[in-house]
């Protein structure tokens, strides 16, 4: 695979989202079967691995740590703090300094390894000031827990604010051609500053592959049927999907299939966009990491964006709810989002 700078690191043009083993997209599969796309995805070249304490509460980087341990200097690690469990046993965004130290701790124990080469805050608590989440992930850089620091959804202003306390690495947020929300301003300052972007959901939850059914038809257990149900709602997704036969040519006139299509637009973006598609089976882990041998001319690229974009997409990314409480959406005040 192609190889792209993040920070310190040189890292596979894209990376592998290793969530979905554990959550997100209906049921798990076996552990054992994890393990082996883990290792066939190494040696396929992918060379950066995501994963989050968040992920199956701990079962991700349990089977990180189980699996590749073994193969500790072939992937850079990227793993996420920032939630905790309350006594009623549901899960809340918490950025307080002595959780993301314990966290990490933990993160460290179940990934089994001394140091997690990029750790980010996976979502800005609004009870706590940017600065202070980052001041805690900066002691874990000097107390050799954690080498680089990035930051997941956050708005420009924030991105500033957390810079200033401490260099940040990364930032990783929705990023594909149906979810624009970076464009506003964040990739801007990512440039500016340096920072690399790693753009999650980069297939739109498999929506841009053809393959993704509506909510009707997905179970509970799947984020297209709860926190990013509207643009699956059937009314939204029958207009939603009028858009894939026109991309479905395009995919077929550059000879490569519409989920590379989907990685090619985003590796196009610059040369700091490191995606990161997320699978459970080996052949579309395959597929994906051909993305990066399919090279769009300036046509094609403007073609695409006028194809998809958030006007020609019906419905937002997420519920009223959650658009409210993300802080990337304050880069984008709009109905639904924060002001
Ligand atoms: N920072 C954050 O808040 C955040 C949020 C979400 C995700 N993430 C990270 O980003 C990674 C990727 O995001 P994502 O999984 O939400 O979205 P995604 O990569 O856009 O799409 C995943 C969906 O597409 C399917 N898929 C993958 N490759 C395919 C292919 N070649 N053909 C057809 N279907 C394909 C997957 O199926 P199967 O899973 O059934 O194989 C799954 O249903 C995650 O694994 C996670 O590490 C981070």
């Amino acid at each position: 695979m192609q190889q792209r700078n993040l920070g310190p690191f040189t890292v596979s043009a894209s990376g592998l989202g290793c969530m979905n083993v554990s959550m997100g997209y209906g049921p798990r599969i076996p552990d054992a079967d994890a393990g082996r796309l883990f290792n066939a995805a190494l040696d396929r070249g992918y060379s950066f691995l995501d994963t989050a304490s968040l992920y199956g509460l701990g079962h991700n980087e349990s089977l990180i740590g189980t699996y590749l341990s073994s193969r500790r200097d072939e992937y850079v690690l990227a793993s996420k703090c920032g939630f905790s469990r309350t006594a009623e046993g549901k899960t809340v965004m918490d950025g307080r300094p002595a959780v993301l130290q314990e966290t990490c701790e933990d993160s460290l124990r179940r990934l089994d390894t001394d140091v997690i080469d990029l750790y980010y805050l996976h979502r800005i608590d609004p009870q706590v000031p940017v600065e202070e989440s980052v001041g805690a992930l900066a002691q874990l850089v000097a107390q050799g827990k954690i080498k680089t620091i990035g930051l997941s959804e956050i708005c420009a202003d924030s991105l500033r604010r957390a810079h200033a306390v401490h260099p940040i690495t990364a930032v990783q947020s929705e990023y594909s051609l149906w979810t624009r929300t970076p464009e506003r301003k964040v990739l801007a300052t990512c440039s500016e500053l340096g920072i690399s972007f790693v753009p999650f959901s980069p297939l739109a939850r498999q929506f841009l592959t053809g393959k993704s059914p509506d909510v009707t038809a997905v179970l509970e257990d799947d984020i297209r049927a709860t926190i990013a149900r509207p643009r699956f709602e059937p009314q939204n997704f029958a207009q939603n999907q009028k858009l894939l036969g026109p991309f479905g040519k395009i995919a077929e006139s550059n000879g490569c299939t519409r989920a590379q299509l989907a990685l090619a637009w985003l590796l196009a973006q610059g040369d700091n966009i490191i995606p990161i598609p997320g699978t459970k089976h080996m052949e579309w882990m395959l597929e994906n990491a051909g993305g990066d041998a399919v090279s769009l001319d300036t046509a094609t690229v403007a073609e695409l964006d006028a194809l998809i974009n958030e006007d020609t997409v019906a419905g937002y990314r997420y519920t009223d709810a959650l658009m409210a409480s993300t802080d990337s959406e304050k880069d984008w005040p709009r109905a639904g989002g924060l002001e």
